[in-house]
């Protein structure tokens, strides 16, 4: 993607100081989702490495991952995986934990959404500590499926989540902010 194009999308991403807590200067998507021109630029964005890889499955992250994660499904033909927090999804689960900087957070996905063989894109809005993520790619790989890659559309680049991943599942990230 050519950088004016970045730019564009960057320029679209809304800064919102202390939401939803004093403190925290919120990334906020919805500029991007409600303009089709953006909306395709992100979409591209994240789906460049990942067009000809054969993705049958892309897992969305509750609850801002699913917008967009539906979105990379159906544009690479594959199914979509829903991961939700604890608690909401309706059938047998797997679930993981994650240490949050207070306490732990428990993340859980159907136990029959990912096949063995099955390769998977995982997607979420925002990668931040990377707790989220990490969680994510333990579940997948539970479940058998190979974590062909994830594709975050914004990178806080200063709180270095990308380290907690591990080192055998490549990185995509649209934005670095
Ligand atoms: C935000 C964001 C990511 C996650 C990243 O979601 O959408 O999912 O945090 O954080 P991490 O890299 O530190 O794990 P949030 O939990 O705020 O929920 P939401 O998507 O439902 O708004
Ligand atoms: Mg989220």
């Amino acid at each position: 993607m050519n950088a004016t194009a970045l730019e564009t999308l960057k320029q679209a991403i809304r800064t919102v100081p202390d939401f939803p807590e004093p403190g925290i200067q919120f990334k906020d998507i919805t500029p991007v989702l409600g303009h089709p021109e953006l909306l395709r630029l992100a979409i591209e964005a994240l789906l460049e490495p990942f067009q000809e890889q054969e993705i049958t499955k892309v897992v969305g992250i509750e609850s801002r991952g699913f917008i967009l994660g539906g979105m990379l499904a159906h544009h690479l033909d594959a199914g979509f995986v829903p991961v939700r927090k604890k608690g909401k999804l309706p059938y047998q689960t797997l679930a993981e934990s994650y240490q949050l900087e207070y306490g732990t957070d428990t993340i859980e996905m159907h136990i029959d959404a990912i096949e063995p063989g099955d390769r998977v894109l995982i997607h979420d809005d925002v990668i931040a500590t990377g707790g989220t993520a990490e969680a994510t790619i333990r579940l997948v790989e539970r479940a058998g499926g190979e974590v062909v890659g994830c594709a975050f559309l914004i990178e806080l680049t200063g709180l270095q989540g990308r380290k907690r991943l591990p080192a055998h599942v490549p990185v995509h990230t649209v934005l670095q902010l």
